[in-house]
C-alpha cells in the first residue's frame, strides 16, 4: 500500500461524504440529469450537477450512427486496495487520439480536458499518460455555439449575452467542490461496434461533449486524474438518455465489474442473458436508487427504523458504480459492524488513518464472518460476502462499510453502494421500465445481447486493451483490463 493510495482513499471518503449532502440538494432540484455511458466513480460520486438537462437534438442526429453497438476497452478495478476506479479508453477526433475517461453512472455528461487546460497533469491514475484534446488538431471537430439549439436547451432557454460564434459554456461542479469548466464541442468518437459473437468492428459517431479548460480539486490530482469523465447517469442529458429520447435506442445498459481480476463488461443494450430480477428505480431521485426494505447480517435482521425517517422502514439506496466503497447511515453502520464482529469476540478493532475500521485476522474471512444481504422491493436481494466487504490495508483487514457520519442530517437516510458491493454481479439498468436489477455473475465470462433491429443475439465478453498501448505500466495492465460494450439498439 503506498501513501498515495492512502491519500486517494481518504479523498474518496471526503467526496462521498459531501456527496451524501448533495443528494438532497439535487433531489429537490428537478432538472438534474444523470449521466450516460459507463459509470463507476470513486472520486466523483455525488457530484452536484450544475448543468441543466440537455436534449441535444443536433447531436442525436449523429448519435444514431452509434446504434449497432460498441465494445469499449476499460481499465481499472473496484477493489479499494487498488484505489478503485474504472475507466474506458475511447478514440476522439480525426485522426483519432486515445483518451482515458472515467466511467461514471453517477454523472451525466461526457467531458475531456482540452488544450487550454494549464493545470491538468500529464500523468494520472496508475501513471496513465494523459492527452489534452485540441479541437484544432481534429478535422472533424465542430464548435457548439451559444446560439445553438443544444446550448439553449441545456440553459433552459436562449443564452443571455450570446455573441455570434461564441462557444456554449459549461460548468460541472462536484460534491467535494471540485469542478470542470469549459465549452462544448462536437466531434467524432470512435468505438468498436459489436458485429457478431465476440466480434466487433470499428465505427464512429458524432457526439457533443465538454472540452475542459479549467479544473480544480481532485480532478487535477495526478493520483486520480484521467482525461475526463463519461457519464452514464439517468438524466435527459446523458448520452444514453439522448439516444433514447431520439427514439432510436433502447435505454438499457449493464455492467459486470470483475472485483477479483479487474476489468469486466460494460454493455448498452438489451441483455438477454443472464436474466436478472429487478426492483423499481425511485422516480424523484436523480441517481440510480431503489428502496431497501431489510438488511440481514448472517441470520440477524438489522433494525432500519432507528432514526427519524419519513419513509418508514424503507431506505433509499443509491447504486453507483462510480463509488468504490459503501456508505451507511450511522445507526445502520454501527449495528452492522457489531453484528459482523459478534462471532469473533476476540477481535480488536482499531481505526487507521482516522477512516478505516480495521483488525488483524488470519484465516478465511468467509468462514469467520457473516455475509450481508440487502433486500429490495420486489424481492430482489443483494448479498455481499466478507471477501467483498473486507479489504487488506497495512497488514490489516478493514471494513469497506463506511459510516457516512451525517446522521444529524436528513440525508443520512441514504445508503450508497459502490463497486465493493456491485462487483462480480451483472447489474442491469433499465431506464425504459425504470428498474434496476442484478444477479451474481462471473464477469470473466460472456453475456448475451439482443440486437433490436435484427433480433439476433450476440455474445459479448471481456477483452483486453492491446499491450501495444503501453501507456499503462505493465503490472497494472494484466489485471486492469475491462471490456466496455456499448450496445446501442435501434428501435426503428
Ligand atoms: C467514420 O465512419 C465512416 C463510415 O463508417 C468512415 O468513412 C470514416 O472514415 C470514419 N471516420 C473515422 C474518423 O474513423
Ligand atoms: C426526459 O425526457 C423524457 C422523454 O423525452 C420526458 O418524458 C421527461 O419528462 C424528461 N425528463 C425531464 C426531467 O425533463
Ligand atoms: C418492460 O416492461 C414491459 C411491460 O411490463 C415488459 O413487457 C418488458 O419485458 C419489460 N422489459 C424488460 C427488459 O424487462
Ligand atoms: C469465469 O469464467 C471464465 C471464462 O469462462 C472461466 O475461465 C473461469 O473459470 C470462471 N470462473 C469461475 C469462478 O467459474
Amino acid at each position: 500500500m503506498t501513501s498515495s493510495s492512502i491519500s486517494i482513499l481518504s479523498k474518496i471518503i471526503i467526496i462521498l461524504i459531501s456527496s451524501s449532502v448533495s443528494i438532497t440538494i439535487t433531489a429537490t432540484d428537478d432538472d438534474n440529469f444523470r449521466g450516460a455511458v459507463f459509470g463507476v466513480n470513486s472520486k466523483f460520486s455525488g457530484k452536484e450537477r450544475s448543468l441543466s438537462l440537455f436534449k441535444a437534438h443536433d447531436s442525436l442526429r449523429h448519435l444514431q450512427i452509434l446504434a449497432s453497438g460498441v465494445d469499449l476497452p476499460l481499465g481499472g478495478t473496484g477493489r479499494p486496495d487498488a484505489v478503485g476506479l474504472y475507466y474506458a479508453r475511447i478514440g476522439i477526433g480525426t485522426p483519432p487520439k486515445e483518451y482515458y475517461v472515467q466511467v461514471d453512472t453517477g454523472s451525466d455528461i461526457m467531458w475531456i480536458n482540452c488544450i487550454q487546460c494549464r493545470e491538468c497533469p500529464k500523468r494520472g491514475y496508475h501513471g496513465l499518460e494523459l492527452t489534452l484534446y485540441d479541437p484544432e488538431d481534429s478535422f472533424t471537430s465542430k464548435p457548439v455555439t451559444c446560439a445553438s439549439e443544444f446550448c439553449a436547451e441545456i440553459n433552459g432557454g436562449a443564452v443571455t449575452g450570446c455573441k455570434p460564434n461564441a462557444s456554449c459554456l459549461y460548468t460541472e461542479t462536484y460534491g467535494d467542490g471540485s469542478y470542470s469548466i469549459g465549452y462544448f464541442v462536437m466531434d467524432i468518437v470512435q468505438y468498436d461496434s459489436v458485429s457478431g459473437d465476440l466480434e466487433t468492428k470499428l465505427a464512429n459517431g458524432s457526439v457533443i461533449f465538454g472540452c475542459g479548460a479549467r479544473q480544480s480539486g481532485n480532478l487535477g490530482s495526478s493520483d486520480e486524474a484521467l482525461d475526463g469523465i463519461l457519464g452514464f447517469g439517468k438524466s435527459n442529458s446523458s448520452i444514453i438518455s439522448q439516444l433514447a429520447s431520439s427514439g432510436k435506442v433502447k435505454q438499457m445498459f449493464a455492467h459486470c465489474l470483475d472485483g477479483d481480476n479487474g476489468g469486466g463488461i460494460f454493455a448498452i443494450g438489451h441483455v438477454v442473458q443472464p436474466k436478472v430480477n429487478s426492483t423499481p428505480l425511485i422516480q424523484d431521485e436523480p441517481h440510480y436508487a431503489a428502496n431497501v426494505m431489510r438488511i440481514e447480517v448472517g441470520a440477524q435482521f438489522l433494525n432500519l427504523s432507528t432514526s427519524t425517517n419519513a419513509s418508514g422502514d424503507k431506505r433509499r439506496t443509491i447504486i453507483d458504480s462510480g463509488t468504490t466503497l459503501a456508505y451507511l447511515p450511522d445507526a445502520i453502520y454501527k449495528s452492522m459492524v457489531n453484528e459482523i464482529v459478534a462471532a469473533q469476540p476476540d477481535l480488536r478493532l482499531r481505526t487507521l488513518h482516522d477512516q478505516y475500521t480495521c483488525f488483524e485476522f488470519s484465516g478465511s474471512v468467509d468462514d469467520g464472518f457473516p455475509a450481508v444481504t440487502f433486500y429490495f422491493e420486489n424481492s430482489l436481494s443483494l448479498t455481499v460476502y466478507p471477501h467483498d466487504y473486507l479489504f487488506a490495508f497495512e497488514d490489516s483487514l478493514c471494513f469497506g462499510w463506511q459510516n457516512n457520519g451525517l446522521d444529524s442530517l436528513s440525508t443520512t437516510d441514504t445508503i450508497l453502494l459502490g463497486d465493493l458491493v456491485l462487483s462480480n454481479k451483472l447489474v442491469l439498468y433499465d431506464l425504459e421500465n425504470q428498474t434496476i436489477g442484478w444477479t451474481e455473475y462471473n464477469c470473466s465470462s460472456t453475456i448475451k445481447l439482443r440486437d433490436e433491429i435484427t433480433g439476433s443475439v450476440h455474445l459479448v465478453g471481456p477483452h483486453s486493451i492491446p499491450s501495444g498501448g503501453s501507456r499503462i505500466p505493465s503490472r497494472y495492465l494484466i489485471s486492469l483490463l475491462i471490456t466496455v460494450l456499448l450496445y446501442l439498439m435501434m428501435i426503428s
